[in-house]
């Protein structure tokens, strides 16, 4: 018996587009890679050649139009999404869409409106849901296996600060880089932040603050649950990519340290040391980018809802909205329907 592969348009050809465009076209065999799209006419055909892909252009239109296409992956720059979202769902397309949505809660909901409305399915890109550690600690924290929790923390450090020009049209870093983090957060807890004090300096470049960005931040979240939690981000770690959870909870602790790529250790007369942990998100969270679209490409075969939804990455909008106006105002912000 023949089943159905889900054939996919890949729209954005950049870093992260051929990250997925790869993944599709070469680890999920319930999935076929059709087109791949690029306003970069050239990085567009290197991907789609690398793939083995015969539909290629500048246009997404083209893809929308195509009745071959069943779902899209949106991996071109943030502040497209949200537009490519509505014409994806008025085209009765699926939709698999990197974070963040927007920088703007009036874009999201607009999007989200029009996906309801068409009825497909939209899942946002919070790889590190897919992550095998942080997974584990979910399911330490849904089973009760830790009983209730009362404290998480959150270290997301990155190995090096990304070209003053990324940084500019970033959005800032809580909507750029502590997005994950705020939905790591939410998703650990399995509920809502409801209030957010956030410290935020510029420690590693002062460029990055001429830029009107933030290098370094602090941020407590107070959850519905009545835990409690830090993030603790800063642009540069000089010993690498640096991704550790650890959640406390009334019968117990769970904790994930980073990843490494080997385990062996190296002892001498002065020192006992190690290679540094795996160097940034390409290499550190590779296999959660492929299950992510795994969970996705399944979710829309079956027809049930993907596990990471639209109002997951709206809610990661909206507390780093909070986290960037407790950073303003120096006080804390309260969650509530204003958001
Ligand atoms: N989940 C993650 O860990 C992760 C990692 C990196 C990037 N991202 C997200 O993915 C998105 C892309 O980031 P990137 O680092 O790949 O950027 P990038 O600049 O490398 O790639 C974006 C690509 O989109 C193309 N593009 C822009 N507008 C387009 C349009 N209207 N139609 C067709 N193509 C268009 C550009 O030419 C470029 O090739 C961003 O939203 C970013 O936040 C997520």
């Amino acid at each position: 018996m023949e089943t159905r592969r889900l054939k996919v348009g890949l729209l954005g050809a950049g870093r992260i587009g051929k990250v997925h465009g790869n993944h599709v076209a070469r680890f999920i065999p319930e999935a076929e890679l059709v087109w791949v799209v690029d306003v970069d006419e050239a990085a567009a055909r290197a991907l789609a050649a690398q793939c083995g892909v015969a539909k290629v252009g500048t246009d997404p239109g083209a893809v929308l139009a195509d009745p071959e296409v069943d779902a899209v992956l949106i991996c071109t720059s943030t502040d497209t999404h949200a537009r490519l979202i509505e014409e994806a769902a008025a085209a009765g397309k699926h939709i698999f869409c990197e974070k963040p949505i927007a920088h703007d809660l009036e874009s999201i909901d607009r999007a989200l409106a029009a996906v309801e409305k068409a009825g497909v399915a939209l899942q946002i890109g919070f790889n590190r849901r897919f992550d095998a550690n942080f997974s584990r600690v979910r399911r330490a924290i849904a089973s009760g296996e830790i009983a209730a929790p009362r404290l998480m923390h959150i270290v997301s450090r990155d190995p090096g600060p990304p070209p003053i020009e990324y940084v500019r049209r970033s959005g800032g870093i809580f909507f750029d880089m502590t997005i994950h983090d705020f939905d790591m957060a939410r998703y650990l807890m399995g509920c809502e932040v409801e209030e957010v004090f956030a410290y935020g300096a510029v420690r590693v470049d002062p460029a990055i603050g001429e830029a009107g960005d933030l290098d370094t931040a602090l941020i407590v979240l107070k959850f519905a649950n009545g835990a409690i939690g830090t993030i603790d981000n800063c642009r540069e770690a000089v010993y690498g990519y640096d991704q550790r959870v650890e959640v406390l909870g009334s019968n117990g602790a769970i904790s994930v340290e980073n990843n490494y790529p080997n385990t062996a250790t190296i002892s001498n007369g002065k020192t006992i040391h190690r290679d540094l942990p795996l160097n940034f998100f390409m290499d550190r969270y590779t296999e959660s980018f492929r299950v992510e679209l795994e969970s996705f490409v399944r979710a829309v075969l079956s027809g049930t809802p993907p596990e990471v939804t639209g109002h997951d990455g709206r809610m990661a909008v909206v507390v780093g909205m909070a986290a960037k106006q407790s950073v303003a105002e120096g006080k804390s912000v309260k969650i509530d329907s204003g958001f």
